[in-house]
């Protein structure tokens, strides 16, 4: 195959990519995008400052720019993302207890109809652990409405769209052995012990000096499979683009029959929302990176 998302899909996977709305006018980008990519995430777009900026004024221009884009270029969708500490408009943030609560469960129903049965995976909830050794729910006006607060978006996500995969999603969860990838792991596992629903788990897949590439990710992500759900590499790149460690994500990804497809984070560098660790497939110029061949090899 001459593409990523053409050679994922030998295997029945998809290779997406984060699309920003203010790119889709730029056509070496929308080149790129549109021809190696099945599978696209809005950047920004649909995250919750963006989907409802007033309370209850809920807008999706942004968003469905992104998602015409890519249903008019064939193209699967990834929601990204419904409760997360960070990206909150100004109103949200001023939320807490009850009525921040009630306020995330409104949030979750009014951006899960407008795309009812369109998107083919959702992150429910993004980065709820701490980093560091504690293993402890990070510190937020979410976490501070009470503990159950993941699993209430999850049922309430559930209940708007039976036909989306809820996934949950994180950083620096790659590494089997780090105290928030253990965290995570008993959170999924007491989730599907209990019944709350929950399809996926996303490893961002941000590698860099802070969070280095381990070969034991594959043992991660079988060990997440192996509780019943899906996994996924949810936004891949890697401090200067290794093409070998990008093969090695690629190959971790295919070794897992529940691993669902790979999105890297950007299209060109240039791109990147950390540019300057130069970590994607493309260059400035939209060429080919060493990775990209690297990554279309191993697919
Ligand atoms: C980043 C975007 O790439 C930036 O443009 C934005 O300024 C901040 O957010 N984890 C996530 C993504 O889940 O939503 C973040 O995206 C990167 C880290």
């Amino acid at each position: 195959e001459s593409t990523l998302g053409a050679a994922a899909a030998q295997s029945g996977r998809y290779f997406g990519v984060a699309i920003a709305a203010g790119k889709l006018g730029d056509s070496t980008y929308t080149t790129i995008a549109n021809r190696e990519f099945n599978s696209v995430t809005a950047e920004n777009e649909m995250k919750i400052d963006a989907t409802e900026p007033q309370r209850g004024r809920f807008d999706f221009t942004a968003a469905d720019r992104i998602y015409n884009w890519a249903v008019q270029n064939g193209k699967q969708v990834r929601g990204h993302t419904l409760a997360w500490h960070s990206q909150q408009p100004s109103w949200m943030q001023n939320l807490s207890g009850s009525a921040l609560r009630q306020a995330m469960i409104d949030h979750i129903n009014g951006v899960m109809a407008h795309y009812k049965g369109k998107i083919a995976q959702w992150d429910v909830v993004n980065e709820a652990f701490a980093d560091g050794n504690s293993g402890a729910r990070r510190d937020s006006n979410l976490q501070r409405t009470g503990n159950d607060w993941i699993e209430v978006a999850f049922r309430t996500a559930r209940a708007a769209d039976p036909s989306a995969k809820l996934c949950y999603n994180d950083y620096n969860v790659e590494n089997w052995n780090a105290a928030k990838t253990q965290a995570m792991y008993a959170m999924v596992r007491d989730f599907k012990q209990r019944g709350v629903p929950i399809d996926c788990v996303g490893f961002q897949s941000h590698f860099n000096s802070g969070n280095p590439y381990n070969s034991n990710f594959r043992t991660t992500l079988q060990n997440f499979a192996a509780l019943g759900v899906d996994v996924a590499v949810t936004e891949l790149d890697i401090q200067g683009a290794p093409a070998s460690t990008y093969a090695s994500v690629v190959n971790d990804c295919l070794a897992v029959s529940r691993c669902l497809g790979i999105t890297v984070w950007g299209v060109r560098d240039s791109d990147s929302w950390r540019s300057e660790q130069t970590p994607l497939l493309f260059n400035n110029d939209g060429s080919k990176k060493a990775a990209y061949t690297a990554v279309l090899n191993a697919l």
